[in-house]
Order: structure tokens, then sequence, then C-alpha cells
């Protein structure tokens, strides 16, 4: 099986096929991935939360992303693999942009990066597609925003903003974005996008109307506790399968249950007896 590309993923909205897309953050997340047969990887700025245990994803630096892509790339053989491009590391200029896009091809061997906003970001996701990088972008809910805009709510309920979404997702179209992630968007306006884009949409937490779907591998999984958030789906509970795991562990060490021979090595008992006579 060769590597899932950016047009096969315009391809699978032409014919209709659904796009699952999951993040991972390590060698071994991405080889579950993969042998799950999901075609797209995200290395989302999410490890900020899930992984390092920061309360936003603001927090997160080019050289974590780098780190975390590299140990994805070396898991993951088919699946596309996109990495965030975190906060600050493509606002400055379209220049400064490339040069850090590039470090995530480059260096942590991702084949496309995703990064946040509309018009304001369109003219560097142009240079950086036009020097052969892929850009996904990303709408609705940005989280690298979340000071300006006060909370993880619903975006785009109102005229405005959803004037504003509809113009953000054609600005990205138009310069050059291949894919768009459209997170905490109401349903109907998310179909409307993805009706009028003719690049495939990704939803967390904008309905079924959308090409694709993504989901934070923590979330999931029910790995990550600290809160649920309303659009992530639990589809396994292995908080609680490790917790009592642990425990077990734990208290076999506690009463010499672990580890039994099953878990040992042994010598020769000629050696041994040799060495029993040794001062
Ligand atoms: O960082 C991330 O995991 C994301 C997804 C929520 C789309 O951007």
């Amino acid at each position: 099986m060769s590597r899932v590309t950016v047009r096969d993923l315009a391809q699978m909205k032409v014919k209709g096929e659904k796009i699952p897309m999951i993040t991972a953050y390590d060698y071994t997340s991405a080889r579950l991935a993969d042998a799950a047969e999901i075609p797209v990887v995200l290395v989302g700025d999410s490890l900020g939360m899930v992984v390092m245990g920061y309360d936003s994803t603001i927090q997160v630096t080019l050289d974590d992303m780098v780190h975390h892509t590299k140990m994805v790339s070396r898991g993951s053989q088919n699946a596309l693999i996109i990495a965030d491009m975190p906060f600050m590391t493509y606002q400055v200029d379209p220049a400064q942009a490339l040069t850090n896009a590039a470090r995530l091809i480059q260096e942590g061997g991702a084949q496309s990066v995703k990064l946040e906003g509309g018009q304001s970001v369109a003219e560097t996701v142009h240079r950086i597609v036009e020097c052969g990088i892929p850009v996904m972008g990303h709408l609705g809910l940005t989280p690298q925003s979340i000071n300006a805009l006060g909370g993880y709510r619903v975006q785009g309920r109102q005229r405005k903003e959803a004037v504003q979404l509809l113009q953000d997702a054609k600005a990205l179209e138009d310069a050059g974005a291949y894919a768009v992630v459209l997170e905490l968007v109401p349903t109907q306006l998310a179909r409307l996008i993805s009706q009028r884009l003719t690049i495939p949409t990704i939803g967390i937490g904008a309905g079924p109307g959308c090409d694709g779907q993504v989901q934070v591998l923590h979330d999931m999984l029910g790995l990550f506790t600290d809160f649920m958030p309303k659009h992530a789906k639990r589809y396994a509970n292995l908080a609680e399968e490790i917790k009592e795991a642990f425990f077990q562990y734990a208290r076999e060490v506690r009463e010499g249950e672990f580890p039994t021979d099953q878990q040992s090595f042994t010598m020769d008992e000629e050696i041994l007896n040799e060495l029993a006579i040794l001062q």
C-alpha cells in the first residue's frame, strides 16, 4: 500500500467517500492508526493539552511539533501525515511561515502542514503551497485564538460570523489549501461550506455534512479524562483499563506475586555454585 496523498483526498470528495482522520503524537499511536487503515493522521498541537499538560495549545513550540512529528513519521507508513503549525510560527510573515513549515516537512517527515485562520492567512497559505508544501486550513473554533474568542464555543451561529466563515473558507480554497478543518461549527453551516467548496472539509463538532471527520485520539480512546468535549465520541475507556492494570501490578509487586518464573531468567547452576564459594 502506498502513502495516501492530497490528491487521494480530493478524489475521495469527488466520489463521496468520507475521510476518517485522527490525531497521533508518537510512534506507537501512529502504528496503530496505520494498522487500522486510517488514511489521514494529524500531529495536532492538541498534544500541548493531552500529552504535555498545558491548559491550551498556545504554549506548544515548533520544536515540540518537530519532535512529535518525527515520532509519528517513524510509525506511519501509509497515512498522509499533517503537522500543525504552532501559535506564532506563521502569523508574522509568509517568509517565516514558509521556513517553519519546511522544518515540519524536512525534519519532522510530515507531508503537509495545517494552520489556523482564513482571509488573514491566505497570503501565507499561498506562499507555502507555491513552494510545494500542501496546506490544510482550520476554521471555526481556532484554539490558538482562544484568548480572543473567550472560550471553547460554537462559531458561526450569527449572520455576520457565518458570512465571515464562508468567506474565509473560500479564501483558503482560492489560496491553494487542499482541505479545511471546521471545528465547532453548526451542522447546517458546515454542510453549506462543504457544498460550496471543491476541496474536502474535515469536521470536528461540525456535524455529519462534512467530507471527513477528525477526532483527538485521547478523547476517542477515553485516555484524557480532565474533561470530555461534547464533539468527542468515546470508542474505548482506556483510562479505566490502564488504572486497573496499574493497581493490579502494584498489588502484585507488594504481595510478591510479580514477577514469576515466567518473567525471570536463569543461569548455569555450575557457575552459581562457583560463585557461592567465592569470597
Ligand atoms: O490540534 C488538533 O488536534 C486539531 C484538531 C482538533 C483538528 O487541530
